[in-house]
This record gives structure tokens, C-alpha cells and sequence, in this order.
């Protein structure tokens, strides 16, 4: 897939009320979106997924809904005061500011699209007898290619690595990097920038006090461990789920709804024995890639991706890429983080915060298993598999979302023949005796073959006409979304058919 499919993902999304820029009749505001009417519904069915799978099908996983402001101290034990940074870079001439990080991690994938173009050229050429891995090996071109890029990576992961600004810097102007704007290689050094919007709660004549919009929702999970686990009286292992907005004033703000300065996050903490963390890292790698293919869009279209740079207080780290327009990109990250957020708030706050397990007869400071996934690109991710422009016979062609069922946001289009003879009035009666199970949407208006198209265009799996026949023998035309085979069937046996593949809970079991 390309950019240009990802701009009619763009396009489809807002011309459809899936999301809009915010205040867009004031020119909008940078990097911050609204859901519409369709977005909203397709994004509470993606949240419910994540919710249940992790509320009911996990006995020792329960929910909690923090606050946004918390206390200051909080960011401070957490790391996000001194350290929640992104290297940023200006240029002279331009005066744009960009993410020194991103420019550079940029260069790279131009040099991994030369070599997948050099491959792929290869692979038409030399057709079924083509052998990928000796191509890469052999190649002179892609050789000198992946040295170059080895050799990139290798020292920007190391600066990373030691926070090394210069050596940033320094790799920018070695690889040549041009602002995509003025074109010049006039930059100025690499700052850190601190990533949190900070806000004053109480007045100033009461002395008011710098708080944080929360960057993460891990926290207020973190900081409420004894809470949950004492009056849920939980037992270790047990998790804390949450899903909740979360703020950060990224510079490099691009991509739709990628990278937001408002979103949504999915967090859950699990908190294990000190020694068992990789035991279940390793299970919550498993169990968060089984939940993200079972909505059917393909293996392919996943992959984990292993950190070379550990933060400091973890000891394992994955994230999981979805195959977006704009390539294999994070949409959800598992850490291993040790006790580093207890041990630190223990320390912070003075308090003790620490388990009893009765089979070891001590007490321990947990360690944890991250899950954490943006809402947002799971929206997107969502949106782009599921997005399909298709040729139909007699040249006609039409734009469907294919999205998985459960997650569509119309789950069945009413549509009656005509707007007479008593059929809208049958219309409204089938959809009076469904609208308790489904969300449907009655359409009168433009021909039915328009109507089909609009229902595709939002995804809706299933549609229904009412004709003259529907009143003589409780019968209607059911039409499948992604066949576009129709049938005949009784009223009756809708709410089964219909059930049957957008039921949440048929897909939960395909996990549970
Ligand atoms: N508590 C861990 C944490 O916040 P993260 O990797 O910074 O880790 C987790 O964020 C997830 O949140 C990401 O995988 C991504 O899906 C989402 N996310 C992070 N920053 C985002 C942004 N600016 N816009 C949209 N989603 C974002």
C-alpha cells in the first residue's frame, strides 16, 4: 500500500464522520482529531475487544478508571520530569524543528526501500526461480546498501543508547540529511525537549501548583496498586487494566491520527513474583499478537519488533508493528519494566508498597508486564486493512470496508424498496425488533444500488431490503457486505444470521 491510498484513507475517514481535524472552522489545530459519528462507534467496539478479552477472559485481571491530573511528584518518581525527552533539531534556514531521531530513523528506511526495490526488481526478473535470502547475500548493490545502513544503525543506536546529542547531530550531517523544506543542511545542535504539558491547579493567590496532563495512564494504575489489590483483596499474579486519554506535545506531529498530542491508551499492568517477569513477558507477547490476528486481516500484516535501545528500568521489550500505508510501524509496546515504578513511588511518597505473598511467607515490591496500546492506531491500523477500492463487472467499482463485524459501526442497513405502499413502516418494525442487539441504520433515500455503496463505504456488514413481498410473506432480501451476494430469508432468522458474525463474544472465544 501506498501514500496515496493512505491519503484516501484520510479523505474516506472524514467523508464518511470518522474523524475530523479539531476545530477545524477555526483552520483546526495541530495534531489533535475528533471522532464522528461512525468513529465513535467503531472505536468503543475496538476498545470493548480490548476490555473484555482482558476483564473477562482474565479472572485475575480487573479494571480501574484514574484521573488525568495527578500529583506532580508522581511524574517525578515515574522519570517523566527529567527524562520524558525527544532529541530536537532546528533548521536555520527554514526554521522548522524536527525530531533529530526521526530524521535519521527516515534516512534509514530510504535506504531499506532502495534495497526492497533492488529485490523486488530482481524477483520480477528472475520469476519463480528467484531465491530472496542468496539475492541479498550476493547483490553488490543491496550489499553495500545494508553495510551502509548496519553501519548508521549501529551508531545511532549506540547515541541513543548514552543520550549522546552531538553524535546525533553528527549523524545527520555524515548521512548527508537535507530539511525536506528549504533542502539546506544548516542545522542547529541537538536539545532535549521535554515532552509534558504542565497546567496550574488552585488560583495563584493560594500559591497554585505546576501539574501534569498525564503522558501515560500507566501511572495512576502504578499508584494505585495497593488500592486494588487490597480491597480486591487480588493475589499475585494479577493485572490492572485501563483505558484512558493521554497528552503529549510531540514535536514531529504527522501521519493522521499516528501521532497525536491527544490520545487514547489501553494500558494493562500485570505484576508478577520478583524472577517469574520474563516467564510472563513471554506469555503477554503471545496472548496481545493472538488478540490482534484474530480480527482476520492476515499474519502477515504483524510482526514484533525487538527494542535495541532497553529503557533503564526495563529488562525486555517488544513492540508490536502493524503493516500501515506507511510501513511496519508500533502499535502496541510490551515491557518488561522490573519493580522500577513501585520501588521508585515507595521511595517518593515514603510509603510502603509491597505484597505479602503467603506460599513465600515474605513481602516483595512486584515486578511488572506492560501491555500498552494507543486507541488511535488501532483505529488506524484498523482502518487501513480494512480498507478496499474494488472493480465490479460492467465497470462500475466501489469503495468497502471490510472491517471485522464486531467492529463495524453499523452492524445492519434498513432499506426500503420505496418510500411507500407501507414498506418504510415495515422497514422501522424490523428495525424496532433488532435495535436492542445491533446497531442498523434505515436509508430511504436514492436508489438502492447508492444505498448498497454507502452501507460498503461505512463498513456495515449486512443489508436488507423491503419490498412488496416482505408484506405478504415476512420475507427480505439480505445482502452480504464483502460477497455482495443477496438471498431471500424470513425476519425472523436475522437476528441469528446477523448474530452469528458480529457477536463480540464469537470472536472473545476464538481467544479465551
Ligand atoms: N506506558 C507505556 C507507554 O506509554 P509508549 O510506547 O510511549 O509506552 C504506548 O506508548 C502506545 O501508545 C504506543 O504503542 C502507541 O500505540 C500509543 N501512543 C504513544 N504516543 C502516541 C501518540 N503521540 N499518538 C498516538 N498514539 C500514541
Amino acid at each position: 500500500m501506498s501514500e496515496d491510498v493512505f491519503k484516501k484513507i484520510v479523505s474516506h475517514c472524514k467523508e464518511y464522520g470518522f474523524v475530523f481535524q479539531s476545530s477545524e472552522i477555526y483552520d483546526g489545530l495541530s495534531a489533535v482529531y475528533d471522532y464522528g459519528q461512525m468513529g465513535v462507534e467503531l472505536k468503543n467496539n475496538i476498545k470493548k475487544y480490548w476490555w473484555d478479552s482482558m476483564v473477562l477472559l482474565n479472572e485475575n485481571v480487573v479494571g480501574i478508571d484514574s484521573a488525568i491530573f495527578m500529583h506532580p511528584t508522581i511524574w517525578k518518581a515515574s522519570g517523566h520530569v527529567d527524562a520524558f525527552n525527544d532529541p530536537l533539531i532546528d533548521n536555520k534556514d527554514s526554521k522548522k524543528r524536527y525530531r533529530a531521531d526521526v530524521l535519521i530513523e527516515d534516512h534509514l528506511a530510504k535506504i531499506d526501500d532502495k534495497i526492497n526495490k533492488e529485490v523486488e526488481k530482481a524477483a520480477k526478473r528472475f520469476g519463480e526461480s528467484f531465491d530472496e535470502a542468496m539475492f541479498r547475500q550476493t547483490n553488490p548493490r543491496v550489499l553495500e546498501n545494508q553495510q551502509k545502513r548496519d553501519e548508521i544503525h549501529t551508531r545511532f543506536a549506540k547515541a541513543l543508547n548514552d543520550s549522546n546529542l552531538e553524535e546525533l547531530r553528527q549523524i545527520i550531517i555524515d548521512c548527508e540529511i537535507a530539511d525536506p523544506i528549504s533542502g539546506t543542511r544548516n542545522w542547529t545542535d541537538v536539545r532535549q525537549f521535554n515532552l509534558m504539558f504542565s497546567t496550574e491547579m488552585g488560583s495563584t493567590t493560594d500559591g497554585a501548583m505546576k501539574v501534569y496532563l498525564r503522558p501515560e495512564t500507566a501511572q495512576g494504575i502504578f499508584v494505585n496498586f495497593l488500592n486494588v489489590q487490597k480491597t480486591g483483596r487480588m493475589k499475585i499474579p494479577f493485572g490492572i487494566a485501563q483505558i484512558g486519554k493521554a497528552f503529549r506535545n510531540e514535536i514531529v506531529a504527522r501521519q493522521f491520527i499516528f501521532r497525536m498530542r491527544e490520545f487514547e491508551q489501553m494500558e494493562m499492568q500485570f505484576f508478577v513474583r520478583p524472577g517469574e517477569e520474563l516467564e510472563w513477558f513471554a506469555k503477554w507477547k503471545e496472548t496481545r499478537m493472538k488478540w490482534h490476528k484474530a480480527l482476520g486481516f492476515g499474519d502477515k500484516k504483524y510482526r514484533f519488533h525487538d527494542h535495541d535501545k532497553l529503557a533503564h528500568y526495563a529488562n525486555a521489550a517488544t513492540d508490536v508493528e502493524f503493516e500501515m500505508p506507511f510501513g511496519f510501524k508500533e502499535v502496541e509496546g510490551i515491557h518488561s519494566r522490573t519493580d522500577f515504578d513501585l520501588s521508585s513511588h515507595e521511595e517518593f511518597s515514603g510509603k510502603k508498597i509491597q505484597y505479602f505473598d503467603p506460599e513465600l511467607n515474605k513481602s516483595y515490591v512486584p515486578y511488572v508486564i506492560e501491555t500498552s496500546i494507543g486507541v488511535d492506531r488501532m483505529f488506524l491500523s484498523v482502518m487501513s486493512a480494512s480498507y478496499c477500492e474494488e472493480q465490479l463487472e460492467g465497470g462500475e467499482s466501489r469503495v468497502v470496508l471490510k472491517l471485522p463485524p464486531a467492529l463495524a459501526p453499523i452492524k445492519l442497513g434498513v432499506l426500503p424498496l420505496v418510500k411507500k405502499d407501507g414498506l418504510p413502516e415495515k422497514a422501522r418494525e424490523i428495525i424496532d425488533n433488532l435495535k436492542f442487539d445491533f446497531k442498523c441504520q434505515y436509508d430511504e433515500k436514492d436508489s438502492i444500488g447508492k444505498r448498497y455503496r454507502r452501507q460498503d463505504a461505512i463498513g456495515t456488514p449486512y443489508c436488507v431490503t423491503v419490498d412488496h413481498q416482505t408484506l405478504q410473506d415476512n420475507t427480505v432480501t439480505i445482502r452480504y457486505r464483502d460477497t455482495m451476494e443477496q438471498e431471500r430469508v424470513a425476519i425472523d432468522r436475522l437476528a441469528g444470521i446477523i448474530a452469528d458474525k458480529v457477536s463480540l463474544k464469537n470472536l472473545l472465544k476464538t481467544i479465551g
